[in-house]
């Protein structure tokens, strides 16, 4: 009935909208349409901070007493489930009915439930005309714990930022060697650790290096960092990520960027750039092809914009080959 095997639902608010059709650019190769995504792309929801289920399909019928014969010949034997109906977008169906459903599907499962400590969700959906079952992977909400870490700037960028800035450098493959180039207090490599990736760092000034030091080790993530400046950095990653220290856009200054982007570039073919200022003319003198771009309000703050760039070396090595991203 479908050829996809994973449906993706979103959750953002408007702020947000156009990072995560980034994100879901880099990760799935198309964008999220009304919150939803149909792909054979496989991504653990909880690498995304705008993922919030992914619906393993299992099977798909326009008419439901034919979806509740196949489930029934699936002949599951699960202990410890539990049924929960998945809302989408176009879905009118009242409550009482959805309780109902999910019921239904409940009596063609050969397994005892467990409703308050379940070891696996089952799943209804309905979506243009047809039913769909399935398993329900939830997004774990733990990283949220690291809004209260011990350090960080006023204007360092959000964990939603620092999360999603991990997935677009890495394309959602967990086996990337990820550089956070200009890592200040590590909100990006916080993000990184929990969300299983390889990712080290690196900053020229000892006390947010140390303010990265403590932040990893106050939630024992291990993760390199290196006190240096990244002209002198000579290990190779796949990917890095900058975000460009701020207040330094002028004239005079625009070398200090360069050298920033020239010298990661030398360390990775993929580099995701963060700005608070236009510096475009000076990624592409780099060298680098921009394949990638959106902005970003900081919430309550009109005039304080960030920039992000997806930049490719022109001669790239990139490979990601496989479509299973977790
Ligand atoms: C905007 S801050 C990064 C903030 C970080 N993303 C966070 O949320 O904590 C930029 C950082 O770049 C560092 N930096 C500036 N020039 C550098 C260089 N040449 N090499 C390495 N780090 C540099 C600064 O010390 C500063 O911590």
């Amino acid at each position: 009935m479908t050829n996809y095997s994973y449906l993706y639902s979103f959750n953002y608010g408007y702020h947000h909208s156009d990072l995560c059709k980034l994100e879901s650019r880099q990760l799935f190769d198309k964008e999220e349409k009304n919150k939803l995504l149909f792909s054979n792309i496989k991504v653990d929801p909880s690498i995304s901070p705008f993922i919030k289920k992914r619906f393993d399909i299992i099977s798909s019928s326009e008419n439901y007493s034919e979806l509740l014969k196949t489930i029934k010949k699936e002949n599951i034997r699960v202990d410890g489930f539990k049924v929960e109906y998945l809302i989408l977008d176009g879905d009118s169906t009242e409550y009482a009915e959805r309780l109902s459903k999910i019921r239904d599907i409940g009596y063609c499962i050969n397994a005892v439930p467990d409703y308050y400590t379940p070891s696996i969700y089952y799943s209804l959906c309905y979506y243009k005309n047809i039913w769909y079952f399935g398993i329900l992977i939830k997004q774990k909400t733990d990283w949220f714990k690291h809004k209260k870490k011990p350090y960080s700037f006023s204007n360092s960028i959000s964990i939603y930022i620092a999360k999603t800035l991990v997935n677009i450098a890495s394309k959602g493959n967990k086996t990337t060697q990820i550089l956070d180039a200009c890592c200040g207090a590590g909100t990006v490599i916080l993000e990184g650790c929990n969300s299983g990736f390889n990712i080290e760092g690196c900053d020229n000034n000892l006390k947010v290096y140390q303010h990265t030091i403590d932040n990893l080790s106050y939630y024992n993530y291990t993760a390199n960092v290196y006190l240096t400046d990244i002209k002198d950095h000579k290990k190779k990653y796949d990917s890095a990520i900058i975000d460009l220290p701020y207040n330094l856009y002028s004239q005079t200054n625009d070398i200090l960027i360069s050298n920033i982007i020239e010298s990661t570039a030398k360390l990775a073919a993929r580099i995701v750039i963060v700005s608070i200022e236009n510096i475009e003319t000076i990624i592409k003198k780099s060298g680098l092809k921009i394949s990638d771009f959106c902005t970003v309000e900081k919430r309550g703050k009109i005039n304080f914009t960030r920039n992000i760039w997806v930049c490719e070396k022109e001669i790239g090595t990139h490979s990601d080959k496989n479509n299973t991203k977790s």
